[in-house]
């Protein structure tokens, strides 16, 4: 982890005035920021930890939590929300057999939901891996997880 880190630093010439992007490096790399990996950071940038921590904790963008390698971001916005987005995001925490918010323990599935995504006439629209999918159903929620590798039993399998 330290070399990883240390590779990242060395992008950035070991310019502490990086911080943010060398720690969304370090985010990029981990899918979330290790202890570790902070400490490292901290030590090979000689910036206080104390620091490391405030700007980490300032971004929601940054998570100390790991993360799943596929994130889904439902919105639950109130657009989505009366076109029964509530619905999807059970069958979502039912599939996976977490909570929103949570990460699976095989580290592939993060859920979250999300305020307005800004495209209401589409919803309820949810966000898998970085991709936009609107007019969401619990078939297609479960087409979604399926093609990200979750097995998923559907109604002409059971
Ligand atoms: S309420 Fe979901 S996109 Fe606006």
């Amino acid at each position: 982890m330290e070399e990883k880190v240390k590779e990242i630093i060395q992008y950035y010439h070991g310019d502490k005035s990086y911080l943010v992007p060398i720690l969304q490096d370090v985010q990029k790399e981990f899918n979330y920021l290790p202890k570790d990996a902070l400490c490292a950071v901290s030590t090979q940038l000689s910036v206080p930890i104390s620091r490391v921590y405030e700007v980490v904790t300032f971004y929601k963008a940054f998570s100390l939590k790991p993360k799943g390698r596929y994130q889904l971001s439902l919105c639950l916005g109130t657009a989505c929300h009366v076109r029964g987005a509530e619905l999807i995001a059970g069958n979502i925490t039912s599939l996976l057999g977490i909570k929103e918010g949570e990460t699976t323990s095989d580290l592939e599935f993060s859920f979250e939901t999300v305020g307005c995504l800004g495209a209401c006439a589409l919803g309820p629209i949810i966000v898998a891996d970085g991709e936009y999918h609107g007019q969401v159903t619990i078939a297609k929620t479960n087409a979604i997880l399926k093609n990200l590798g979750k097995k998923v039993a559907t109604d002409e399998e059971a």
